[in-house]
């Protein structure tokens, strides 16, 4: 049987696997298999997310499930699997038992599913994403992680709530780690053309980027348990969009690299032209000296906690 639409599986049935659903199924983008070990979970909010179709208009399906055996075919799978932060933990803490949540999905993955584009969401994003890579095998165009466009589009909330700007507006990078070295590219950040540096002065600018860094800490911590999942699953479901549509769109997302801005044996957070196929082309930024060495600071930090798995 031929399938009507493309099949996306989110592995993982919390907050960010849960809301990805809902976006991806109310967008008539795609079918949905929402795995997760609590199946019972999975399969009340199948339902739920089902019910609601005749009011919100759609006809995909969504299955939820704790059976590998119902990825087969997915064009695309997504990672979300794993334990979140609670209030005060670094996204490195949760290395030691994610790299194992990360490292079984991978290998199911690779059994059920190995003709599909990988998109890893779980924390420490950087790490996980080369794990993902390493343990499936597929190519690296296959195989990328969701975090600087999270990173850029809070920084550029942030920044236009400051200067009362729309949002639209706000061009920017985030590139390097998903974590607290992430690297904001302000000799390419704008509003409307003007370079941010003509708009803000230096203390605002940094003030704003530290609450980006801190973003996610600063919700967890408000939220009491759980982590962000509003932003991260719209990540997610722009670059999805950007792969069945094959938009080549670029986004920064984490890639595996071989030889770009000089890094083998790394994912971390660059631009990438999103597409069909995946990654369809890094684009190597022209970094001010201050920019490179932050990006190659962040760049160890990442090497670091690979060297850990
Ligand atoms: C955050 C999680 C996704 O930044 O790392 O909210």
């Amino acid at each position: 049987m031929t399938q009507a639409y493309p099949k996306v599986s989110i592995i993982g049935a919390g907050m960010v696997g849960a809301t990805l659903a809902q976006r991806v199924l109310e967008s008539g983008l795609a079918d949905v298999v929402l795995l997760d070990i609590a199946k019972n979970m999975a399969i009340g909010k199948s339902l739920d997310l089902s019910d609601a179709s005749p009011i919100t208009g759609h006809e995909m399906t969504v299955i939820g499930t704790d059976d590998y055996k119902n990825i087969a075919s997915s064009g695309i799978v997504v990672v979300t699997a794993g334990f979140a932060r609670k209030p005060g933990m670094t996204r490195e803490d949760l290395i030691a038992k994610n790299s194992q949540v990360v490292k079984s999905v991978s290998e199911n993955i690779k059994k059920y599913a190995p003709d599909s584009i990988v998109i890893v969401v779980t924390n420490p994003l950087d790490s996980m994403t080369y794990l993902a890579y390493k343990t499936t095998g597929f190519k690296r165009e296959k195989v990328f992680g969701m975090a600087g466009l999270l990173d850029a589009s809070r920084f550029i909330y942030l920044i236009s709530s400051e200067l009362k700007v729309p949002r639209s507006s706000v061009q920017t990078y985030m590139l390097g780690s998903h974590g607290d070295t992430m690297v904001p590219i302000l000799s390419k950040t704008s509003v409307s053309g003007k370079p941010i540096r003509e708009l803000m002065p230096k203390n605002r600018i940094d003030e704003i980027v530290k609450r980006t860094r801190e973003r996610g800490a600063e919700i967890i911590k408000l939220l009491g348990s759980g982590s962000a999942y509003y932003s991260p699953s719209a990540a997610v479901f722009k670059m999805i969009g950007a792969i069945l549509a094959d938009k080549k769109e670029t986004v920064v997302a984490s890639a595996c690299l071989d030889g770009e801005y000089g890094l083998k044996n790394i994912a971390i957070g660059v631009p990438c032209k999103i597409g069909k196929n995946g990654i369809e082309k890094i684009v190597e930024l022209e970094l001010s000296q201050e920019e490179d060495i932050a990006f190659r600071r962040s760049a160890e930090a990442i090497k670091s906690s690979i060297d850990i798995l």
